[in-house]
């Protein structure tokens, strides 16, 4: 199962339109998270104590782990979120604090030393960006980040399109261009095909 994580907020998102071209190239069967439409529980001291109760008594099934669990079960995650203030919207982060399960998404060595616990080999970062300044290491490599030194995800794939809201930028070509490579370079299903 590709699960599709979907930080995109507005309803024209040139991001979502991106995503959508790598899944149709994917292929794959997909499972889409919006994570507009979820209401995730605030990260406060009475969530931090029931999930280190459960977490000592070893207690994955809890509903408060079900997005940690879907997310380790994933053959490959796309995810999706446009580049706001230098990084991404305040919506991933809270998604990525419920996914962070010692026990289910990573655990810790001996040694202290993370080892991811994810099924997925693969995880895709889309975005598109206002201007044509992208600091990656904010946004983009937070999420590399965590996927190769905490869940265990070995190959972190950026796509993106900049430069979009600069004053007369030729927007559709931009979105287009971007397109066409994500098409070239990802539709597995035709390659498949002729080998
Ligand atoms: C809240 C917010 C913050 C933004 N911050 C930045 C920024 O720091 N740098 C930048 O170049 N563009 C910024 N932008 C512009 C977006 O990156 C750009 O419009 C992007 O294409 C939006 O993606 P979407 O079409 O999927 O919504 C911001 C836009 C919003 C709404």
């Amino acid at each position: 199962m590709l699960l599709f994580i979907n930080a995109c907020v507005r309803a024209d998102s040139r991001t979502k339109r991106l995503a959508d071209c790598l899944l149709t190239a994917l292929g794959e069967p997909v499972a889409e998270l919006r994570l507009a439409d979820v209401t995730l529980p605030p990260v406060d001291e009475a969530f931090l104590q029931k999930r280190d109760q459960l977490l000592a008594a070893q207690d994955y099934a809890d509903p408060m782990f079900d997005l940690a669990r879907q997310f380790a079960a994933a053959d490959t995650i796309v995810l999706a979120a446009p580049f706001w203030d230098l990084s991404f919207p305040a919506a991933l982060k809270a998604y990525l604090e419920q996914i962070n399960v010692v026990g289910v998404t990573f655990r810790y060595t001996p040694e202290g030393v993370p080892e991811g616990l994810c099924r997925a080999k693969k995880l895709y970062y889309v975005t598109t960006v206002g201007g044509d300044d992208f600091p990656e290491a904010f946004g983009f490599g937070y999420v590399e980040a965590l996927a190769k030194r905490f869940y265990g995800i070995p190959e972190v794939e950026l796509i993106k399109a900049t430069g979009l809201d600069i004053w007369g930028a030729p927007v559709e070509e931009i979105l287009c261009a971007c397109e066409e490579e994500i098409q070239t370079n990802h539709h597995k299903k035709e390659k498949r095909k002729w080998k």
